[in-house]
């Protein structure tokens, strides 16, 4: 068969990913999609265990610090597309150790923009590069993230996602590349490594150990459902304009400590526990260094422009979640044995 584009997804194995190459792989038969991962512990092949039989899929083990890595894949698959996503992407795990998100997020991204630049001469190509609200930094009570917001990323992951996007952009207008960016806020979903906020806590509920609040639980941030996320990224992949960035939310903001309350109630009740059981569990615990306290994005941008809105409400998403992961216990299983034993050692003893 004949493809019409042969897109390069980085990070297909990791969260985001995975919802992404799922989407494009079913959608669009006509693409050739390779999933570009190194497989670090937060990349996981068993998250794709659905379409990888399918005929447009193929997967290239590979490290986007190596520029050897990815001509290789280049070539082989002709790549005429690239959507990038594959980071460090944990910022407690900057704050410890900050050099593997330089190295990553920075200078993989860099790498990845020469081999574009070197190897897409003529044609259409798109290089949609994948990144985070985090880099508009804090916000106070009022006020949303707009996409033209000055970048003051606070914490080491989102200075290494700002100075990605920075380089994109520096791509675009030095050599004419011809990129797309997208800055989105908090998701959740299904496959979701229990690092993060959401799928820690459906772990903890789920097995009656302490549910670790950092501070006073009063950080806001704005959730959106991955699938939601993948949707957009389709969209803007196809229709969204050259060197422009578009921010995508979910209008959902929730301080920590409600979203965990919510979350208990939730699962009491998918569990059969008795109402305010889950809740005994919440654990005050010291916070985090240089919390931000807010984030909150206006995605009015391509909501008027492309068309795009969320598909679910929060209720629904995190219904739906709880469900998979109630569903996939083994999933969760594999993944918090091991080295996520001493992870969580470290970070919550
Ligand atoms: P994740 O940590 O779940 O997955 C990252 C993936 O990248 C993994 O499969 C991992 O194996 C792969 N990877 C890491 N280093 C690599 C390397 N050197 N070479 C090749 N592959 C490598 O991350 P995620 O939550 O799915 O986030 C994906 C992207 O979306 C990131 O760029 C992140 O900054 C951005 N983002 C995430 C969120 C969120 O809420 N999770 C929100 C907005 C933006
Ligand atoms: P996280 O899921 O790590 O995403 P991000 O820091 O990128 O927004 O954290 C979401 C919020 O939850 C953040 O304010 C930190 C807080 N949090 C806790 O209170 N306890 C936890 O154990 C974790 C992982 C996060």
């Amino acid at each position: 068969m004949e493809f019409t584009k042969r897109i390069l997804i980085t990070g297909g194995a990791g969260f985001i990913g995975s919802h992404l190459v799922r989407l494009f792989v079913n959608k669009y038969p006509n693409y050739l999609i390779v999933n570009f991962d190194k497989l670090t512990y937060a990349g996981n092949l068993e998250n794709l265990s659905d379409v990888d039989q399918k005929s447009n899929y193929r997967f290239f083990k590979g490290d986007i610090c190596s520029p050897e890595d990815i001509q290789k894949a280049f070539e082989e698959y002709e790549i005429s597309d690239v959507i990038h996503l594959a980071a460090e992407s944990h910022v407690d795990r900057s704050i410890s150790g900050p050099m593997e998100f330089v190295k990553t997020n920075v200078i993989g991204t860099v790498n990845l923009l020469e081999r574009a630049r070197g190897a897409w001469s003529e044609g259409e190509h798109v290089f949609h590069h994948v990144s985070t609200d985090e880099v508009y930094g804090s916000l106070g009570e009022t006020g949303l993230f707009e996409e033209s917001t000055a970048y003051d990323p606070r914490s080491p992951y989102s200075a290494s996602k700002a100075s990605s996007d920075h380089f994109v952009n520096a791509y675009f207008h030095t050599y004419g590349l011809p990129v797309k960016l997208s800055n989105c806020s908090n998701n959740y979903g299904s496959h979701h490594f229990p690092e993060k906020l959401i799928p820690l806590m459906i772990h903890n509920i789920q097995n009656n150990q302490p549910l670790p609040v950092y501070g006073k639980g009063e950080n806001i941030r704005d959730w959106l459902w991955v699938v939601d996320h993948a949707r957009a990224i389709d969209t803007i992949f196809h229709e969204g304009r050259l060197g422009e960035s578009y921010n995508v939310g979910g209008l959902n903001e929730w301080t920590n400590i409600e979203l965990v309350r919510f979350l208990c109630r939730l699962m009491d009740e998918k569990l059969g526990r008795e109402k305010g059981e889950s809740e005994k569990l919440i654990t005050f615990v010291k916070d985090r260094a240089g919390h931000d306290m807010r984030y909150a994005i206006d995605a009015s941008k391509i909501e008027k422009e492309l068309g795009w809105k969320p598909s679910v409400t929060f209720e629904e998403g995190l219904s739906k979640t709880v469900d998979w992961y109630l569903n996939n216990q083994g999933w969760l299983e594999k993944v918090t044995s091991g080295a996520y034993q001493e992870y969580y050692q470290k970070m919550y003893s």
